[in-house]
């Protein structure tokens, strides 16, 4: 069984990005198991906390440990991933020396309306990752043009080869963390 961590960048009580996290929640093949690893609740990150993290930070980093691999399902805010994101990357990376991304494999994905979907946004995550040394899922690309009825509230997508898509992302990621636990990382 490959346990994935889902990290959600969007609080937004609409979400279009929990959608596609539900959606690969739905389709992902077995064997892999996709759990939430919430972010809603950290408060900002302040180099104050580093001598003693608050509980909620604390599961943050420990869910992230104990995962396999997590993907990032990201919204796109002005071409660049949403704030309360980059909180959650922040307490990730601190105290210093205990980063929970070191070598974690990484995959990247997201949803908007605009024909470019969340590409920019991805870029500048991407950064984030390497940054922290990830071991970051190259191919495929998920960048989601999320048309009018593409996603269901609970995860359904509509669109077969989108579907099929999605099955595909989670089976690369699962590969890569495969390659990563034989020592084979890449
Ligand atoms: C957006 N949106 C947006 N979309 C996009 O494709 N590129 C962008 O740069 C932006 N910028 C942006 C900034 C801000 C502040 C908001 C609120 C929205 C639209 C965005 O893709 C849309 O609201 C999505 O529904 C956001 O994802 P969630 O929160 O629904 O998952």
């Amino acid at each position: 069984m490959t346990r994935i961590g889902i990290i959600v960048g969007s609080i937004s009580s609409t979400s279009l990005n929990r959608k596609l996290a539900k959606a690969l929640m739905r389709l992902a093949p077995e064997g892999v198991e996709l759990t939430e690893i919430p972010i809603a609740e950290l408060p900002f990150y302040s180099p104050d906390h580093d001598a003693d993290y608050p509980q909620v930070a604390r599961d943050f980093k420990g869910a992230i440990a104990e995962a396999d691999g997590v993907i990032i399902v990201t919204p796109e805010y002005s071409r660049s991933i949403p704030g309360v994101l980059k909180n959650a990357l922040d307490w990730s990376a601190r105290p210093y020396g205990q980063s929970s991304f070191n070598a974690k494999p990484t995959a990247v994905i997201g949803a908007s309306g605009g024909a470019i979907s969340t590409a920019a946004a991805q870029q500048h995550l991407r950064a984030i990752l390497l940054h922290y040394n990830a071991i970051v899922l190259g191919q495929p690309e998920g960048y989601i043009q999320a048309t009018p009825g593409l996603l269901t509230e609970d995860g359904e997508v509509t669109n077969e080869s989108t579907a099929a898509f999605l099955t595909s992302f989670v089976e690369a990621f699962d590969a890569l963390i495969g390659r990563v636990k034989a020592g084979r990382a890449a």
